[in-house]
Protein backbone atom coordinates (compact mmCIF):
# COMPACT_ATOMS: atom_id res chain seq x y z
CA UNK A 1 0.00 0.00 0.00
CA UNK A 2 1.26 3.45 -0.60
CA UNK A 3 2.99 5.42 2.15
CA UNK A 4 0.69 8.82 1.22
CA UNK A 5 2.29 10.38 3.51
CA UNK A 6 5.81 9.69 2.78
CA UNK A 7 5.10 10.09 -0.91
CA UNK A 8 4.14 13.76 -0.78
CA UNK A 9 7.26 14.36 1.50
CA UNK A 10 9.00 13.15 -1.31
CA UNK A 11 7.07 15.29 -3.43
CA UNK A 12 7.82 18.37 -1.78
CA UNK A 13 10.93 17.43 -1.37
CA UNK A 14 11.83 17.11 -4.99
CA UNK A 15 9.80 20.28 -5.98
CA UNK A 16 12.87 21.95 -3.07
CA UNK A 17 15.32 21.21 -4.63
CA UNK A 18 14.33 21.02 -8.57
CA UNK A 19 15.60 24.87 -9.30
CA UNK A 20 19.26 23.36 -7.93
CA UNK A 21 18.89 20.21 -9.22
CA UNK A 22 20.94 20.36 -12.43
CA UNK A 23 23.81 22.49 -10.50
CA UNK A 24 24.37 20.22 -7.32
CA UNK A 25 24.54 16.96 -9.93
CA UNK A 26 26.84 19.07 -12.30
CA UNK A 27 30.13 17.37 -10.92
CA UNK A 28 29.07 14.17 -10.85
CA UNK A 29 27.21 14.30 -14.22
CA UNK A 30 30.75 14.07 -15.78
CA UNK A 31 31.03 10.47 -14.10
CA UNK A 32 27.59 10.13 -15.14
CA UNK A 33 27.75 10.91 -18.83
CA UNK A 34 29.50 7.59 -19.79
CA UNK A 35 26.77 5.71 -17.43
CA UNK A 36 23.74 7.22 -18.91
CA UNK A 37 24.99 6.57 -22.66
CA UNK A 38 25.28 2.86 -21.59
CA UNK A 39 22.14 2.59 -20.19
CA UNK A 40 20.28 4.08 -22.84
CA UNK A 41 22.26 1.98 -25.24
CA UNK A 42 20.73 -1.14 -23.70
CA UNK A 43 17.57 0.01 -24.28
CA UNK A 44 15.09 -1.51 -27.03
CA UNK A 45 11.80 0.96 -28.22
CA UNK A 46 9.46 1.87 -29.77
CA UNK A 47 7.20 2.05 -27.06
CA UNK A 48 9.87 3.16 -23.77
CA UNK A 49 9.05 4.15 -20.40
CA UNK A 50 11.36 6.47 -18.54
CA UNK A 51 10.33 6.31 -14.53
CA UNK A 52 11.61 9.53 -12.63
CA UNK A 53 12.63 11.88 -15.76
CA UNK A 54 13.05 14.23 -13.36
CA UNK A 55 14.76 17.57 -14.96
CA UNK A 56 15.67 15.96 -18.25
CA UNK A 57 18.81 14.61 -18.01
CA UNK A 58 18.43 11.43 -19.96
CA UNK A 59 17.62 13.34 -22.70
CA UNK A 60 20.26 13.22 -25.27
CA UNK A 61 20.92 9.84 -24.51
CA UNK A 62 17.41 8.81 -26.17
CA UNK A 63 17.42 6.54 -29.09
CA UNK A 64 16.13 7.23 -32.30
CA UNK A 65 13.17 5.48 -33.41
CA UNK A 66 12.08 5.34 -29.83
CA UNK A 67 8.38 7.19 -28.42
CA UNK A 68 9.54 8.06 -24.94
CA UNK A 69 7.17 8.74 -22.15
CA UNK A 70 8.82 10.68 -19.20
CA UNK A 71 6.90 10.22 -15.79
CA UNK A 72 7.83 11.95 -12.45
CA UNK A 73 6.47 12.49 -9.11
CA UNK A 74 7.56 16.29 -8.81
CA UNK A 75 5.49 18.97 -11.20
CA UNK A 76 8.69 21.30 -10.20
CA UNK A 77 11.41 18.59 -11.59
CA UNK A 78 9.11 18.43 -14.46
CA UNK A 79 8.28 21.96 -15.49
CA UNK A 80 12.62 22.01 -15.94
CA UNK A 81 12.18 19.15 -18.06
CA UNK A 82 9.68 20.61 -20.27
CA UNK A 83 11.92 23.39 -20.60
CA UNK A 84 14.26 21.37 -22.30
CA UNK A 85 11.96 18.98 -24.29
CA UNK A 86 11.17 22.12 -26.41
CA UNK A 87 14.39 22.16 -27.75
CA UNK A 88 14.33 18.85 -28.79
CA UNK A 89 13.07 17.40 -32.19
CA UNK A 90 11.27 14.63 -31.04
CA UNK A 91 10.65 15.67 -27.68
CA UNK A 92 9.13 12.86 -25.01
CA UNK A 93 5.60 12.78 -24.00
CA UNK A 94 5.48 14.01 -20.13
CA UNK A 95 3.24 13.44 -17.37
CA UNK A 96 3.43 13.89 -13.62
CA UNK A 97 2.65 10.35 -11.99
CA UNK A 98 3.83 8.21 -9.10
CA UNK A 99 5.71 5.44 -9.77
CA UNK A 100 4.55 3.15 -7.09
CA UNK A 101 0.84 3.68 -9.30
CA UNK A 102 1.68 3.65 -12.60
CA UNK A 103 -1.14 4.55 -15.13
CA UNK A 104 -0.72 2.35 -17.91
CA UNK A 105 -2.16 -0.86 -18.79
CA UNK A 106 -0.26 -3.72 -18.11
CA UNK A 107 2.46 -4.91 -21.44
CA UNK A 108 2.34 -1.26 -22.32
CA UNK A 109 6.28 -0.95 -22.99
CA UNK A 110 9.00 -2.38 -24.88
CA UNK A 111 11.66 -0.90 -21.94
CA UNK A 112 11.20 0.46 -18.92
CA UNK A 113 14.19 3.03 -17.47
CA UNK A 114 15.08 4.24 -14.38
CA UNK A 115 18.38 6.48 -13.04
CA UNK A 116 18.81 7.51 -9.98
CA UNK A 117 15.33 7.10 -8.51
CA UNK A 118 14.76 3.75 -6.41
CA UNK A 119 16.82 5.68 -3.85
CA UNK A 120 14.16 8.18 -3.73
CA UNK A 121 10.62 6.11 -4.23
CA UNK A 122 8.73 5.92 -1.01
CA UNK A 123 8.03 1.59 -1.50
CA UNK A 124 10.94 0.67 -4.23
CA UNK A 125 9.30 -2.71 -4.82
CA UNK A 126 6.07 -1.34 -5.29
CA UNK A 127 7.20 1.08 -8.06
CA UNK A 128 9.50 -1.80 -9.31
CA UNK A 129 6.46 -3.88 -9.50
CA UNK A 130 4.94 -1.35 -11.62
CA UNK A 131 7.86 -1.06 -13.83
CA UNK A 132 7.32 -4.99 -14.34
CA UNK A 133 3.60 -4.80 -15.06
CA UNK A 134 3.90 -1.70 -17.61
CA UNK A 135 7.00 -3.39 -19.86
CA UNK A 136 6.20 -6.48 -22.01
CA UNK A 137 6.70 -9.81 -20.95
CA UNK A 138 9.97 -9.75 -23.78
CA UNK A 139 10.38 -6.26 -22.37
CA UNK A 140 13.75 -5.51 -20.79
CA UNK A 141 13.71 -2.84 -17.48
CA UNK A 142 17.16 -0.96 -16.95
CA UNK A 143 18.00 0.44 -13.59
CA UNK A 144 21.33 2.96 -12.60
CA UNK A 145 21.19 2.90 -9.38
CA UNK A 146 23.10 3.71 -6.60
CA UNK A 147 22.81 1.20 -3.54
CA UNK A 148 24.22 0.34 -0.31
CA UNK A 149 27.40 -0.62 0.15
CA UNK A 150 28.50 -4.84 0.04
CA UNK A 151 31.50 -3.80 2.07
CA UNK A 152 30.54 -3.79 6.27
CA UNK A 153 31.74 -0.88 7.43
CA UNK A 154 30.97 1.53 4.59
CA UNK A 155 26.98 -0.32 4.67
CA UNK A 156 27.10 0.38 8.85
CA UNK A 157 27.89 3.83 7.96
CA UNK A 158 25.59 4.80 5.30
CA UNK A 159 22.64 3.31 7.54
CA UNK A 160 23.80 5.66 10.20
CA UNK A 161 23.93 8.77 7.58
CA UNK A 162 21.19 7.50 5.90
CA UNK A 163 18.51 9.41 8.11
CA UNK A 164 20.15 13.27 7.96
CA UNK A 165 21.28 12.54 4.21
CA UNK A 166 17.48 11.70 3.27
CA UNK A 167 15.96 14.34 5.41
CA UNK A 168 18.00 16.84 3.60
CA UNK A 169 18.41 16.28 -0.23
CA UNK A 170 16.00 13.40 -0.54
CA UNK A 171 17.02 10.03 -1.69
CA UNK A 172 18.14 7.56 0.28
CA UNK A 173 21.36 5.73 0.61
CA UNK A 174 21.27 2.69 1.89
CA UNK A 175 19.18 0.75 -0.62
CA UNK A 176 19.36 -2.97 -1.45
CA UNK A 177 18.42 -1.99 -4.98
CA UNK A 178 19.35 -5.53 -6.67
CA UNK A 179 17.59 -7.62 -3.57
CA UNK A 180 14.22 -5.31 -4.43
CA UNK A 181 14.73 -5.88 -8.16
CA UNK A 182 14.04 -9.57 -7.61
CA UNK A 183 11.61 -9.55 -4.73
CA UNK A 184 9.50 -6.79 -7.14
CA UNK A 185 9.40 -10.48 -9.92
CA UNK A 186 11.71 -9.17 -12.24
CA UNK A 187 14.36 -11.57 -13.49
CA UNK A 188 18.26 -10.73 -13.07
CA UNK A 189 19.59 -10.57 -16.37
CA UNK A 190 22.72 -8.83 -15.58
CA UNK A 191 24.20 -6.27 -12.55
CA UNK A 192 27.60 -4.43 -13.22
CA UNK A 193 29.09 -2.62 -10.31
CA UNK A 194 30.21 0.91 -12.01
CA UNK A 195 32.43 1.78 -9.68
CA UNK A 196 35.40 0.10 -7.33
CA UNK A 197 33.17 0.02 -4.04
CA UNK A 198 30.24 -1.07 -6.03
CA UNK A 199 27.89 1.28 -4.82
CA UNK A 200 26.95 2.56 -8.26
CA UNK A 201 25.32 -0.12 -10.08
CA UNK A 202 23.83 -1.25 -13.82
CA UNK A 203 21.12 -3.64 -13.55
CA UNK A 204 18.89 -5.27 -16.72
CA UNK A 205 16.02 -7.22 -15.93
CA UNK A 206 13.24 -8.73 -17.39
CA UNK A 207 9.20 -9.33 -16.14
CA UNK A 208 8.58 -13.10 -15.15
CA UNK A 209 7.02 -14.93 -17.64
CA UNK A 210 3.22 -14.76 -16.94
CA UNK A 211 1.47 -18.13 -15.72
CA UNK A 212 -0.26 -18.20 -19.36
CA UNK A 213 2.90 -18.16 -21.21
CA UNK A 214 2.33 -14.67 -22.17
C1 LIG B 1 17.65 11.85 -8.02
S1 LIG B 1 16.38 12.35 -9.10
C2 LIG B 1 16.88 11.57 -10.63
C3 LIG B 1 16.32 12.28 -11.83
C4 LIG B 1 16.78 11.72 -13.18
N1 LIG B 1 16.31 10.37 -13.37
C5 LIG B 1 18.27 11.78 -13.34
O1 LIG B 1 18.89 10.78 -13.69
O2 LIG B 1 18.84 12.88 -13.17
C6 LIG B 1 15.02 11.33 -8.56
C7 LIG B 1 13.73 11.64 -9.30
O3 LIG B 1 12.76 10.64 -8.96
C8 LIG B 1 11.52 11.27 -8.77
N2 LIG B 1 10.67 10.43 -7.91
C9 LIG B 1 10.83 10.13 -6.61
N3 LIG B 1 9.82 9.35 -6.17
C10 LIG B 1 9.00 9.16 -7.24
C11 LIG B 1 7.79 8.46 -7.42
N4 LIG B 1 7.20 7.80 -6.42
N5 LIG B 1 7.22 8.48 -8.66
C12 LIG B 1 7.80 9.16 -9.68
N6 LIG B 1 8.95 9.85 -9.57
C13 LIG B 1 9.55 9.85 -8.36
C14 LIG B 1 11.88 12.60 -8.12
O4 LIG B 1 10.83 13.55 -8.22
C15 LIG B 1 13.13 12.99 -8.91
O5 LIG B 1 12.81 13.73 -10.06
Amino acid sequence: MIDVRETRATQARYNRIAPLYDLMEALAERRYRNWRERVWALVQGPEVLEVGVGTGKNFPYYPADTRITGVDLSEKMLARAHRRAEKLDHPPRLLQMDAQALEFPDNTFDSAVATFVFCSVPDPVLGLREMARVVRPEGRVVLLEHVRAEQPFLGWLMDRLDPLISWLVGPHINRRTVDNVRRAGLVIEGVEDMDPAGIFKLIVARPERKANGE
